[in-house]
């Protein structure tokens, strides 16, 4: 049977976990990123990950190197033309993703998919700017990919039935579960999600409760794996805020406005884990 190909935009966090978890499903993987650098961080990162998940016994270790051959860096969309299908997870910014989807449409085959791994853009406005919007799709994954087993399946307003139905046959065979949504800012998993890690800053904000005191709270009244200021620092507070944006402009409501000490971290600098520090100090 010929080997399924499928190409990766991007080699950061949720690129380089994205590639990983097809590969381990038995893609051939071309992972494109133009910054040497941050191709070879997320080389290396995949080769940890899959090292400790043989070391968890959840990977054959003998099957490693083959997993790791699998993924193949390409340096320009242009080595990315013969695939079924390309999830692009390059930068949240829509300038760069118009333009990457546009790149991939001039490239690809008429009949392949183009995925999004957005977290908040509208997947109906990045169809718009290819010629196959019916082709365009959401398939947002969540960190770290490897282990959780959602993939939100988000449909713009004119995906196709046709489209759906074969990215939700890729999502099953990576091992994901795909859940059906319609495309509105943040999707399900963000305006649900953001808001409460929103709420959880008003609330250190105001003085009801430490950050720590907070996370307690949801760690042992909610069962939450991480509370939502940790999550908040795992994430990026960035991306948190950016998020948040998109929320306040697209529902156009003032209940959806960042919180000011939100705000004033990122303006600061602190990130979260990437930065070193956010809520919490970090390494
Ligand atoms: N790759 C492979 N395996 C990994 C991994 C990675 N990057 N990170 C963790 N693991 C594995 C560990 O090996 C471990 O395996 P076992 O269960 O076999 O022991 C398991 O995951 C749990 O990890 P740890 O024991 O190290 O630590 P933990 O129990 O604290 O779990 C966590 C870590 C999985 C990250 C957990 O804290 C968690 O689920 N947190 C919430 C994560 C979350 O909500 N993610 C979504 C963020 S939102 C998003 O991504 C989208 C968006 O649009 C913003």
């Amino acid at each position: 049977m010929e080997q399924r190909r499928v190409g990766v935009v991007g080699a950061g966090t949720m690129g380089n976990g994205i590639a990983h978890v097809f590969a381990k499903a038995g893609f051939a993987v071309l992972l494109c990123e133009v910054n040497e650098a941050a191709m070879e961080r997320g080389l290396a990162t995949i080769r940890t990950n899959l090292d400790r998940e043989a070391a968890k016994g959840k990977v054959d270790p003998a099957e490693v190197p083959g997993i790791m051959a699998r993924v193949q860096p390409v340096r320009s969309l242009v080595g990315l033309a013969g695939c079924e299908l390309v999830v692009e997870a390059a930068t949240e910014r829509l300038a760069v993703k118009q333009e990457i989807l546009s790149g991939l449409d001039e490239v690809l085959r008429p009949e392949a998919v183009i995925a999004s791994n957005t977290s908040s853009i509208s997947i109906t406005k990045l169809a718009a700017g290819t010629k196959r919007p019916d082709k365009v799709i959401g398939m947002h994954f969540f960190n770290p990919v490897p282990v959780m087993a959602l993939v939100e399946v988000i449909r713009g307003l004119q995906t196709s039935d046709e489209t759906f139905a074969r990215v939700r046959e890729i999502a099953l065979a990576l091992g994901k579960t795909p859940v059906e949504v319609n495309d509105a800012a943040g999707f399900v998993s963000n305006r649900v999600l953001m808001p409460m890690i929103n709420e959880a800053i008003f609330a250190v904000m105001e003085g009801v409760a430490t950050a720590e005191a907070v996370d307690e709270v949801f760690r042992l009244g909610m069962a939450h794996p991480m509370g939502p200021l940790t999550l908040a620092d795992f994430i990026g507070l960035d991306v948190c805020l950016d998020i948040m944006r998109v929320l306040e402009e697209g529902m156009g409501d003032p209940k959806y406005r960042p919180c000011p000490l939100l705000v004033r971290m990122v303006d600061a600098g602190w990130l979260g884990r990437k930065s070193g520090r956010g809520f919490y100090r970090h390494g």
